[in-house]
């Protein structure tokens, strides 16, 4: 098998960028068009925080007296490498190195042509920065809104909105703020954490390095200066120690040595570990690197393992903690960003390559795909050059993997044709597989109302600040059920819970918002919509201020509820469909509510004579006639947990 695979983890350039990341390093990927200035951004951040070498510039500087510019095209000092890496051709992502005093940087260069989406992906596994290059002559288009989804898709913490060639727009302040607006607008549908919008012209240096006089009303940093102060390392999973065996080293019958790289958490000599697939135990026996032996290796650590027993391991098997398995199988719910010239043939089998294994993985749904422009969710037979999309995997055989959410590492893969051996795809394990499928956005009927004439008052307090300081994420978890299913029952339990740990939570419940807010409305199908679409509003307002949200609405309609779900970020909604069987809810009846239905003195009641559409893909369903609501509660703040909405 080729190991001309893109993916940084599995290929070692020049060197190893994946070594250990001291909280003084920061990696960031750059995006955008090859026309938004991407080289010259590199080239005037390589050249003003003087990282380059003298003889290259001299190189940069008759190239550029050679084609009769009118300046030094820093451009080529990055294309200019290009060039000669693509005589390499194998590698689609180049890692270069600048250092200033307060830090060293690593920028994965990824080429700009039109497969960005597949040079982003595989650049930015590792990345703790993204630059969105937008060009302020144009704004925020399509490809800019690509670039910031994947970026969020990537789990990237921290953006930085580039818009660059102020220098024609004459550095007008205008045409800065309407890009920013524009650009927020669009942000408030991701799940982004943190934005940072800096206006400069890198073809002339201005906000790059050093302050632009042309540009007074901008008061903010520099991007050398932010990429110098950002917080790094928010990120880093860990906890979970994960060890893929790269290869089995074995110079003489009295050594055997499993060498990779960890992929997450650490480990210590003396350790108890279990190897994935077979299940055997062992201990750590030592841990040895270049430079000798150590008692503990950490994440992004390349090292060689030895263990106290002669068990068997193998390449692409996986150490791992006794007590901190992975998920294991072979059904897969994932995202994938679809990068092959051929679209995605559902019937075909693809390899695919999951840290140091390779097996045989068939799409078995696709359940749909991504508008980026409106974040909608689309009907899509097939998955084309650039599109990202839901689609349920099986593979031939079971995966160890942990949610990319947790782990970047053991949670993402990438797909290979198995006839030209290019990577076709690189996915994002979001969970085992459930039964998903035509998930198609009910909001793409059309767009929220909006008055005449109002704006959108943006906050100065951003979801993410107020997350940090709660120290958990904001989420919606929308309970829909029959009337008496329990889901206030559990709710409210839930929010106890919820509120022991500290957490900040907001409650909507069913017949408290038909008192007030929505006191106007009965019963009928356009009633129940409404009451839900101004609740799914309320919702999204609490959710934008870091709440839980818990929200108890029958909510029998999956068009009402998809429409709720279509208002906030994928993975932010959690549909928990409190389930109960019919006759037992009738038996409980504890407002008497179903006597009346039944005696005919209600119309129109849920269960009885109007419609409950039971969820297809809830998030979690859980059974009030099997469990107490105590159970219930833990399985709900186990899957928040997994989801990393909040913590152990
Ligand atoms: S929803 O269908 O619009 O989501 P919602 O959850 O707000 O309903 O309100 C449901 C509550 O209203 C029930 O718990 C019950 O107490 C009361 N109710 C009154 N009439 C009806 C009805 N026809 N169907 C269902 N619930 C009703």
């Amino acid at each position: 098998m080729t190991m001309n695979l893109p993916i940084p983890s599995l290929q070692s350039p020049v060197s190893n960028p994946q070594s250990p990341i001291p909280s003084d390093l920061l990696r960031f990927t750059t995006a955008g068009s090859v026309d938004d200035g991407k080289s010259t951004l590199i080239g005037r951040l390589l050249f003003d925080a003087k990282s380059i070498f003298e003889d290259q510039m001299e190189a940069v500087e008759r190239a550029s007296r050679g084609r009769g510019d009118p300046y030094v095209d820093l451009a080529l000092l990055t294309d200019g490498l290009r060039a000669e890496r693509e005589q390499g051709i194998t590698i689609d992502v180049a890692y270069r190195y600048f250092a200033t005093p307060r830090r060293k940087f690593i920028i994965a260069d990824t080429p700009g042509h039109i497969q960005y989406t597949r040079n982003m992906v595989t650049g930015a596994s590792t990345a703790e920065l993204a630059i969105i290059l937008v060009d302020a002559r144009k704004g925020v288009l399509t490809q800019s809104k690509r670039h910031a989804f994947l970026s969020t898709l990537l789990q990237i913490p921290h953006l930085v909105v580039a818009v660059n060639k102020m220098d024609l727009v004459d550095y007008r302040e205008d045409v800065f703020d309407r890009i920013v607006e524009d650009f927020r607008e669009f942000s408030t549908k991701l799940d982004v954490r943190d934005v940072v919008y800096i206006p400069m012209s890198a073809l002339l240096g201005d906000n790059v390095v050093d302050k632009s006089e042309k540009m007074p009303w901008y008061d903010g940093s520099t991007l050398l200066h932010h990429l110098e102060t950002v917080n790094t390392g928010a990120t880093r999973n860990a906890i979970d120690f994960r060890f893929p065996v790269q290869y089995v080293i074995r110079p003489s019958q009295d050594f055997r040595g499993y060498a990779g790289q960890v992929a997450s958490g650490r480990v210590s000599v003396g350790e108890e570990v279990v190897v994935l697939p077979s299940g055997l135990t062992s201990r750590v026996a030592s841990l040895v690197t270049f430079d000798g032996e150590q008692v503990e290796a950490n994440a992004g650590e390349s090292i060689v393992i030895t263990l106290e027993d002669d068990i068997d391991v193998s390449r692409g098997n996986m150490l791992v903690r006794s007590r901190n398995l992975p998920h294991k199988s072979n059904r897969l719910d994932v995202t994938l960003c679809w990068m092959g010239e051929t679209p995605l043939d559902p019937k075909a089998s693809y390899w695919l390559q999951h840290t140091t294994r390779m097996v045989r993985a068939l799409v078995s749904e696709l359940n749909y795909r991504i508008d980026v422009d409106t974040m909608h969710r689309e009907q899509a037979a097939t998955l084309q050059l650039n599109e990202i999309g839901r689609v349920q995997l099986t593979t031939t055989e079971p995966l160890f993997f942990d949610p990319y959410q947790l782990n970047r590492t053991t949670g993402n893969f990438i797909l290979i044709d198995p006839y030209t051996n290019s990577t076709v795809a690189a996915g994002m394990i979001r969970d085992r597989s459930r039964q998903v499928d035509e998930l198609v956005d009910v909001a793409s009927r059309g767009e929220r109302p909006a008055s005449e004439n109002v704006v959108w008052e943006q906050g100065t307090i951003s979801r993410a600040m107020r997350e940090t300081l709660n120290g958990h994420k904001g989420a919606v978890l929308w309970m829909t059920g029959l009337s008496g299913s329990g889901k206030s029952t559990v709710s409210r339990l839930l929010e106890q819970r919820l509120y022991r740990m500290g957490c900040h939570t907001f409650y909507l419940d069913g017949d408290n918002l038909r008192h007030g807010l929505n006191g106007d409305l009965g019963f009928a199908p356009e009633d129940r919509k409404e009451n839900i679409r101004r609740v799914g509003e309320v919702a999204k307002l609490a959710f934008d201020h870091a709440n839980l949200v818990l929200c108890t609405f029958i909510s029998p309609y999956a068009a009402d509820r998809d429409f709720a779900r279509s208002l906030l970020p994928e993975g932010r909604f959690f549909e928990i469909y409190v389930k109960c069987d019919i006759e037992v809810v009738k038996r409980r009846d504890p407002k008497g509510l179903y006597a009346k239905a039944l005696a005919g003195e209600i119309k129109g009641f849920t269960g009885i004579d109007a419609p409950y559409e039971e969820p297809i893909h809830p998030e979690l369903v859980v059974e009030t006639d099997l469990h107490s609501a105590d159970e219930l509660v833990e399985q709900i703040l186990d899957a928040l947990r997994r989801a990393g909405i909040v913590g152990e």
